[in-house]
């Protein structure tokens, strides 16, 4: 056995924390594990048991595919990401939920085991712990929208209480004076933090002005109503092309009566709620009608932790857009209970030194930004999770949305998704050149 340390608890806190989410999502019969409820997505019982696999090749097998793992070969390669695309993967003989699930707990008692054995004094020879247990966040995340896209009576209830909002207008913007700050992060400060947010460097910024709060349902409705859906000229010529193609009038889950739907409750689009389930083009347009444009995800990032008074004025990152304090309940959304975003306004306690408020949590932000590296990248242990996608058709995405577990997010981290994708959790927040 090994010293235990704090990273020895925050990585089994980790741990714990997914799969005891996993568990509550795929608490369900065979049917509806089963089933394929979108071509956009898996059955639930392939994110499983590839939740598993994942675990033993880095936990178990530390990263070598070729070792023998808990599965035989055969079974362990329709668990591929890269082989199989989702929408084939219900046609595969996968394990069944019982099978699965029992290769899940075996996999995780060795793993722990495994953990307890590890000596470490900075966090490093943890960090297959924290990215295995990022994995699993991740798709928890993914099989919530599963759930979001499933037809059929509620499974999920209708979420927990957030705070209350409070009106904020929506040209509320906040300026961020030109300068130089400190992008992304090393991993001596954030041990867990993914190859595509590293290494820290210093950029050049300038001025720039940046919403509030995000675009709120209202706002919206306010674009629907202007017709901006008809107008080509908020749209670029590849979103507008895409607007036809699939016919894009109002976000998805939305109807033309007001309501829409949410994991399986139809209810009235709650005007106060950030905006979710626009695409990149459809915040592009929008942004364009109300006079703004998309931030980078620099601008995003400086906007969210750069605190200029630290450092004798020099300025210095704080950990969190609110300073050190651990993620809560009183200063963001994130972990999945609520099941929907708070209204604008609810998290005042969460402001940025420049007072931006609902960076983290709540919902992804497209940004303008392209998926590139920082310069100096370098690739991490599971080498294919950030280069393959790099200069590919992605926008960057920021902040976490209510479905994100607060382990698995810092305010460097970077998400990124096709232009046209909207089952993701995503909304925007605009900004302007000052
Ligand atoms: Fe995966």
């Amino acid at each position: 056995m090994a010293e235990r340390t704090t990273l020895h608890e925050e990585a089994a806190r980790g741990l714990e924390d997914a799969r005891r989410r996993t568990e509550r999502l795929t608490d369900l019969d065979v049917a509806e594990l089963t089933a394929q409820h979108s071509p956009l997505m898996s059955p639930l019982v392939w994110d499983l048991a590839h939740i598993g696999q994942q675990e033993d090749l880095w936990l178990l097998r530390g990263g070598n595919a070729l070792a023998q793992g808990r599965l035989s070969a055969e079974v362990e390669k329709l668990y591929d990401a890269f082989e199989h695309p989702r929408a084939s993967r219900v046609a595969l003989p996968l394990l069944g939920p019982d099978e699965a699930r029992g290769y899940l707990a075996d996999v995780r008692g060795r793993a722990l085991e495994g953990l307890d054995g590890t000596a470490t004094t900075d966090g490093r020879e943890l960090f297959a712990f924290s990215m295995v247990a990022q994995h699993e966040q991740q798709h928890v995340e993914t099989m919530t929208a599963t759930h979001q896209l499933r037809r059929g009576e509620p499974l999920l209830g209708g979420g927990t209480p957030l705070p209350p909002g409070r009106p904020v207008a929506p040209d509320d913007a906040v300026l961020v004076p030109a300068g130089e700050f400190m992008l992304g992060v090393d991993g001596t400060d954030e041990p867990w933090s993914l190859d595509n947010e590293r290494p820290a460097h210093r950029v050049q910024v300038p001025a720039f002005r940046i919403g509030r709060v995000p675009v709120t349902n209202a706002d919206w409705q306010r674009f629907v109503d202007a017709g901006g859906y008809d107008e080509p000229r908020w749209w670029s010529a590849r979103g507008w092309e895409h607007r036809l193609a699939a016919d894009l009038e109002r976000p998805l889950f939305w109807s033309a009566d007001g309501s829409r739907r949410r994991f399986g409750i139809v209810e009235e689009v709650p005007a106060d709620e950030p905006v979710q389930h626009v695409c990149f083009f459809e915040a592009e347009a929008y942004a364009a009608w109300a006079g703004a444009r998309l931030p980078t995800e620099v601008e995003w990032e400086k906007a969210c932790v750069w605190d200029p008074a630290l450092d004798d004025g020099r300025g210095a990152r704080r950990r969190w857009p609110w300073g050190g304090a651990e993620p809560s309940g009183a200063l963001a959304n994130l972990g999945g209970e609520a099941l929907r975003p708070a209204p604008v306004g609810a998290y005042p306690a969460g402001a940025s030194p420049y007072g931006v408020e609902q960076m983290i949590g709540d919902v992804w932000e497209w940004t303008s930004s392209d998926f590139h590296p920082w310069p100096g990248f370098s690739p991490m242990l599971y080498a294919d999770y950030s280069a393959p996608f790099f200069g590919g058709d992605y926008k960057v995405l920021r902040g976490g949305s209510w479905a994100v577990g607060a382990p698995s997010l810092r305010p460097s981290f970077r998400n990124w998704d096709h232009p046209v994708r909207r089952q993701v959790f995503c909304g925007l927040r605009l900004a302007w050149d000052a």
